[in-house]
């Protein structure tokens, strides 16, 4: 597939609906082997139970400062070793230790664009029997060029009627392969009917997120997001933007939010590593707001933008210079 025409902010480089170019190296339990040899049995436990848990890490390419910034990389990695706990995956090496690891493979691929990093960790036997242990495991990264994940200015979404999988059956805190299966679901139907992006409701009725994003609602001039016990993952991305939001002065609660919410708001947009900072201009065929992108949404997408390449001094701890010292 042809790469994207980048947007004014986004990301540059391959739509994420192409395969990803083999050429190339992983890491695989603490060594790098070239991507093409870095495979899984069909027998995995993994494979056949969605037996494992993955992180998602975007560096955005600054040519200005000739350096690859790896965003909220740490942040990530914490996140990927409680996924890890829930599915009692023991991690080779700490949060520190892998971020540090992935920017050595970033730089021994001599990344020079923006890219995505998809941390991996799985159970590898190959075993019948359904349970998280005695199982042997797998973790790996790998790498591939990416652009934006969905247009940034103007998605149109529609209510799932694929209910957000509860807590309590598959947790949506822990970031684990099996429950895109819910994702996939509801992003299907969406796509079927006409759509570009699904909104899933929690089993109480309540607004959760997205297919693969938070959601944040302007209603009167104040954020409003649904909060991390609504069956959410807890977005990085979606932290980012409250820390923005706060340090502009814009008040925000995290709070339950109620489908006809979405009908009322006056600006919609949805938060991830995916996503970036997307906005929402209609819901079920109504328009949110007058039906363009928000000035709040496009204030603080632009801010994203300028953080993430390295552009708002304020941010900077957001980002790890992958090949050296942060420039100015
Ligand atoms: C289901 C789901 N919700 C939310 C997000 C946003 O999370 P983050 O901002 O940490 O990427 C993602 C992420 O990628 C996701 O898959």
């Amino acid at each position: 597939m042809a790469d994207q025409q980048p947007t004014a902010q986004g990301a540059r480089g391959p739509a994420p609906e192409a395969e990803i170019d083999e050429q190339g190296w992983a890491w695989v339990d603490g060594q790098v082997v070239p991507l093409a040899e870095a495979s899984i049995s069909l027998a995995a436990h993994g494979l056949n139970y969605g037996t494992g848990c993955f992180e998602g890490i975007r560096g955005y390419w600054q040519e200005a400062h000739q350096e690859l910034y790896a965003l909220k990389v740490l942040e990530h990695y914490q996140r990927f070793s409680r996924s890890a706990r829930l599915l009692r995956i023991e991690l080779p090496a700490g949060p520190e230790q892998m971020a540090e690891s992935t920017c050595a493979l970033l730089r021994r691929l001599d990344v020079h664009q923006d890219v995505y990093i998809r941390p991996l960790a799985i159970k590898a036997s190959r075993t019948i029997k359904v349970g998280l242990r005695p199982l042997r495991d797998l973790v790996a990264v790998y790498t591939t060029p990416l652009g934006d994940y969905v247009p940034l200015a103007g998605l149109a979404a529609q209510v799932s009627s694929w209910r957000r999988i509860p807590d309590n059956a598959i947790p949506s805190r822990a970031k684990t392969t099996g429950s895109y299966v819910n994702a996939s679901l509801a992003l299907d139907q969406a796509k079927s009917d006409g759509y570009d992006e699904a909104i899933l409701l929690d089993q109480g009725g309540h607004v959760a997120e997205a297919s693969a994003a938070n959601l944040f609602m302007v209603r009167s001039g104040r954020l409003i997001t649904p909060p991390v016990s609504a069956d959410i993952l807890e977005g990085i991305t979606r932290q980012m933007v409250i820390d923005l939001a706060l340090a502009f002065g814009i008040p925000c609660a995290e709070r339950q939010v109620d489908r006809t919410e979405l009908y009322m708001a006056d600006e919609l947009f949805l938060t991830g590593t995916g996503v970036q900072v997307a906005a929402v201009t209609s819901v079920d065929r109504r328009p949110v707001g007058d039906g363009a992108v928000g000035p709040l949404t496009s204030r603080l997408q632009e801010q994203f933008f300028k953080a993430v390449r390295g552009l708002d001094q304020d941010r900077r701890d957001w980002l790890t210079p992958v090949y050296g010292a942060l420039k100015p």
